[in-house]
C-alpha cells in the first residue's frame, strides 16, 4: 500500500513540471517565431541570411563539374536584387561584395542562365559596392585529403579538460582573436555563420552570472566570459527550427579547441534560465532578442600549479556507435 502511494505521489509530483514545461516551450516558440527568417523581424539579418544561402547554392552549382545542365538563373537574379537592395543601405557590406564575386563567377560559367535583368543588376551592383576590405572570395576552391597525423590530433583533443580554476592574469586580445578565427573554421548549415561571441571581462562576470541559474561559485575565478549565441533570424522556424542550436554547438566546440590550443583554461556553463531571467540576462549583456544564447564559456590562464579536475569517463565506443549494415 505504502509503495503504491509513493508511486502515485511520484507521478503527481512529476505533473508539477508540466505547466512550467509548457510555458517555457511556448515562450521559446514565440521568441523563435518573432525572430526567425520567415517572419522578417530583423530585415538586415534575414536579408544577409538569404544572400548567404543563395551564394552557397550558386557555389554548389559551380562546384559540380559533371553534366552541362543549366542552373541557378532564378537564384542569381534574387541574389543580385537583394545585394543591390543591401548595397543602398550598406555599400561596405562584405556580403554585398561576396554576392558580387559569386555573381561574376556565375555569369562566367557555361551553365549559367543569363538574362538582361540579371546582367543589369550585376552591373548596378558593381558600381554600388564599395567594400573597402579584402575582396571576399566566393566560387570554388580545390581540395585534396589532409595529411594530418590522427594520433597527434587525438592527443590534442584528449588533453582538453574542463578547468574551473584560473589565475588572475587576463587573457591577451590576440589569444581571443586567434580562438575566434579558429572557431570560424567550423562548418555551418549552408555556410550561414550565424554564431556570435559576446566577450565580457572580470568586472562584469558576477553581474552576468547573477542573471542566469546554476552558478556554482567557480565561475567567478575566470577572467573572461564568452557568451556564444546563434542568430535565429538566419533560420526558418519549420524544417530548420533546431539548426541555430546545432550550428552554435559546433561553433562553440571549435572555439573551446581554439582556446585549448593556446594553453588557455576553460569550462562551459549551461545557460540555464527562466523566461524572466532571460529578459534580465539580455538587459545586462545587451544581447539582442534574436540571438539565442547557446552556452557560456568561462576562461582564463592556468594557475602555476597542477589542478585536479573530474576524471569525466567516456562511454566505450560500443555504447555510442551502431553499425547498420542490412
Ligand atoms: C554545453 C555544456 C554545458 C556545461 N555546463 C556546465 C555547467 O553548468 N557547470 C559545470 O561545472 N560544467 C559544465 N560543463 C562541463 C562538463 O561538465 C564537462 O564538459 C564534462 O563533464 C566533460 O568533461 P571534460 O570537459 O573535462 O572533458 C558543460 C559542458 C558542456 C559541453
Amino acid at each position: 500500500m505504502g509503495q503504491l502511494f509513493r508511486k502515485v505521489f511520484a507521478r503527481l509530483k512529476a505533473l508539477e513540471k508540466y505547466p512550467a514545461t509548457l510555458y517555457y516551450h511556448l515562450k521559446d516558440l514565440i521568441d523563435s517565431i518573432s525572430s526567425s527568417q520567415i517572419f522578417i523581424s530583423n530585415r538586415k539579418d534575414t536579408r544577409n541570411a538569404s544572400m548567404l544561402l543563395l551564394i552557397h547554392s550558386l557555389e554548389k552549382g559551380l562546384s559540380i563539374v559533371s553534366g552541362g545542365r543549366k542552373f541557378g538563373g532564378g537564384k542569381a537574379e534574387t541574389l543580385a536584387k537583394l545585394a543591390l537592395e543591401c548595397s543602398y543601405v550598406d555599400s561596405n557590406s562584405p556580403i554585398v561584395a561576396l554576392s558580387l564575386s559569386a555573381l561574376k563567377q556565375y555569369i562566367e560559367s557555361p551553365n549559367a542562365e543569363l538574362n538582361a535583368n540579371l546582367l543589369s543588376n550585376i552591373s548596378a551592383l558593381n558600381s554600388q559596392s564599395k567594400a573597402s576590405h579584402e575582396p571576399p572570395i566566393s566560387g570554388v576552391k580545390s581540395i585534396s585529403p589532409c595529411k594530418f597525423d590522427f594520433n597527434s590530433l587525438m592527443n590534442f583533443a584528449s588533453s582538453r579538460s574542463s578547468i574551473r580554476n584560473f589565475s588572475s592574469t587576463p587573457l591577451k586580445q590576440d589569444q581571443i582573436s586567434n580562438a575566434i578565427k579558429f572557431a570560424q573554421t567550423a562548418p555551418s548549415a549552408c555556410n550561414r555563420q550565424a554564431s556570435r561571441i559576446h566577450i565580457f571581462f572580470k568586472k562584469d562576470i558576477q553581474r552576468i552570472l547573477d542573471v542566469q541559474l546554476g552558478d556554482q561559485g567557480w565561475g567567478l575565478y575566470a577572467t573572461t566570459l564568452f557568451v556564444i549565441t546563434s542568430n535565429s533570424s538566419y533560420f526558418n522556424t519549420t524544417y530548420e527550427r533546431s539548426q541555430a542550436l546545432i550550428d552554435g554547438g559546433i561553433f562553440s566546440m571549435q572555439f573551446l579547441m581554439g582556446l585549448h590550443a593556446q594553453g588557455i583554461a576553460s569550462c562551459c556553463k549551461m545557460y540555464v534560465r527562466t523566461p524572466s531571467m532571460d529578459h534580465k540576462f539580455r538587459a545586462v549583456t545587451n544581447i539582442p532578442h534574436n540571438e539565442i544564447p547557446i552556452l557560456l564559456i568561462l576562461a582564463g590562464n592556468y594557475l602555476d600549479h597542477e589542478v585536479s579536475v573530474p576524471a569525466s569517463w567516456r562511454f566505450p565506443e560500443s555504447y555510442v556507435s551502431f553499425i547498420h549494415n542490412s
